[in-house]
């Protein structure tokens, strides 16, 4: 594989991922219904995508979701400076949101995005992350649903980049410090 070389570990198989993704889609369904809401799911592009495509399949509720383009994060360190390049199609007051992420860092981008979201009205917010990296937090915010912790390390695959490259690896992995630094 064309990726080897530069890989350190694998931390998560996508088989591992497929059944977290159907626990978590399990765990959703039923919060949802127990409350009798069907949530918006608004998907931070572009690292969440493959992890909404896995989630999506195992939420039993009629869902609808949207997509939004926030962040700027040059080679491996957050800027703590959102900028909205994509906003979302769909207006979101009185809508209960599923926010959809890739990973949670300094959680800088997801404090913004849920705030901004609360402004417009929605009637209520929520999370769910593939990966949780609570090592960097620098603000408040946690996930309401997690796929798993990972060490303060830079992981890439499964919608995870390096400069935009790893993003297709159907696994979450350890990079090679010497391909970063
Ligand atoms: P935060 O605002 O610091 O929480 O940054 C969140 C965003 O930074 C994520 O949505 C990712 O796009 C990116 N990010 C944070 N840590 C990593 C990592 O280890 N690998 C790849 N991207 C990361
Ligand atoms: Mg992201």
């Amino acid at each position: 594989m064309w990726e080897e070389k530069t890989i350190k570990e694998v931390l998560f198989t996508q088989e591992q991922i497929t059944a977290r993704a159907e626990e978590l889609g399990r765990q959703i369904t039923e919060d949802y219904r127990a409350a009798g809401k069907t949530p918006l799911l608004v998907a931070l592009l572009r690292g969440s995508v493959p992890f909404l495509a896995e989630l999506v399949k195992h939420i039993d509720l009629d869902i609808q979701f949207d997509f939004m383009d926030v962040t700027s994060y040059a080679g491996t360190e957050s800027q703590g400076e959102i900028k909205i390049l994509k906003d979302l199609d769909t207006p979101i007051k009185d809508k209960d949101i599923l926010v959809v992420e890739d990973i949670i860092d300094t959680g800088m981008t997801l404090t913004t995005v849920c705030e901004l979201f609360h402004t417009r009205g929605a009637s209520s917010v929520k999370i769910v992350t593939l990966l949780n990296k609570p090592s960097r937090r620098k603000t408040r915010i946690e996930a309401d649903y997690i796929g798993f912790e990972v060490p303060n390390e830079f992981v890439v695959g499964f919608g995870l980049d390096f400069n935009q490259k790893y993003r297709c690896l159907p696994y979450v992995a350890v990079l090679k410090e010497e391909c970063y630094k």
